[in-house]
């Protein structure tokens, strides 16, 4: 077995002989980042997928992201370093259960957050990432009633920041979820000076007593602009290299993670499948590959597009 730095070198070899782009995730490991061609938030991944003249996409991220990388570039071969990377928010909703709701409330206008499967986005009128859900749920004609999913808590937050009536999915981030107000609230008195940041994936009372809310580069973007030196980050844990990349005279601290957790913060093991070693694989003998049927990519490009049109 290769060392990092060998592995590293291998995969930056590998990826100009296959003309190859790593498109990266902010919650993967850093040494996964440090050969990235790109890091970004869901949104800014899904750009740059749609963009991209590589032959090859590789995904350093989770599956739902590598899908929407393909959907946006069907005859381009998309890897994922490991096809087990899920989501607990495309788990909670399954195609059927979700095709039985839309049909009891026909006249609804189907939003769904991007962290869905690609038949999800089938049943989808447009999709959104948490940097422009607002913007895409106000571009929605007023008298429309919505549905919305699978993330309730992102659904909440939404609801209260554009008043609109949403029928929302019961689907929760198990990472986001993970954090404890009683241990951020005895963390901040002991740092009263800290700006608190949450993303919108977190629950009602964690977003209430944060100074900001955002997609993770929205809150990269927050502390880089902030004149504050001390932030307490309410979100996935691997954000913080990158994070403490930007602003290295600045002190970040990882929001606390409930008394039954894994680990004292908080991370996605469904990110964290992606290792080094796994990408390295994946890039060598071309596979795991996405693959989806024409016909799902052909629908579920529809709201994707949607969307991007409007970001
Ligand atoms: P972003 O849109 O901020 O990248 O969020 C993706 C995600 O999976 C958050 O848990
Ligand atoms: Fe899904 Fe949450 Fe992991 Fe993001 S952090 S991929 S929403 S489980």
């Amino acid at each position: 077995t290769l060392q990092k730095s060998d592995l590293q070198e291998q995969v930056i070899r590998l990826k100009k002989e296959k003309n190859a782009v790593i498109l990266a995730h902010y919650y993967q490991e850093p040494e996964i980042q440090e050969v990235a061609d790109f890091i970004g938030d869901s949104l800014e991944l899904a750009k740059k997928a749609a963009q991209t003249t590589a032959d090859i996409i590789v995904f350093a991220g989770v599956h739902f992201m590598a899908e929407t990388a393909k959907i946006l570039n069907p005859s381009k071969k998309v890897l994922l370093p490991d096809l087990k990377a899920g989501c607990s928010l495309a788990e909670s909703c399954p195609p059927e259960a979700f095709r039985e709701l839309k049909q009891k409330y026909p006249d609804h206008v189907v939003v769904t957050y991007i962290n869905c499967s690609a038949e999800i986005k089938t049943l989808s009128d447009i999709v959104c990432t948490s940097s422009n859900a607002e913007r895409i749920i106000n571009a929605i004609p007023p008298d429309k009633p919505i549905i919305f999913a699978p993330d309730k808590n992102l659904g909440k937050y939404l609801i209260e920041k554009t008043g609109r009536k949403m029928l929302l999915w019961d689907g929760a981030c198990i990472v986001h979820e993970a954090f404890s107000l009683d241990k951020l609230l005895e963390l901040y008195k002991a740092h009263p000076q800290a700006k608190i940041i949450a993303h919108p994936e977190s629950e009602a009372h964690i977003l209430k007593v944060a100074n900001y809310v955002g997609s993770t580069s929205g809150m990269l973007n927050y502390v880089k602009q902030s004149p504050n030196h001390t932030f307490i980050v309410a979100t996935e844990a691997g954000i913080l290299h990158q994070m403490q990349k930007d602003v290295p005279e600045k002190i970040l601290i990882p929001a606390p993670a409930k008394e039954d957790n894994t680990c004292a913060c908080s991370e996605c093991a469904f990110m964290k499948m992606n290792t080094l070693q796994k990408l390295y694989n994946c890039l060598e003998k071309e596979d795991p590959e996405i693959t989806l049927s024409e016909d799902i990519m052909h629908k579920a490009l529809i709201p994707i597009e949607r969307m991007l049109q409007l970001s």
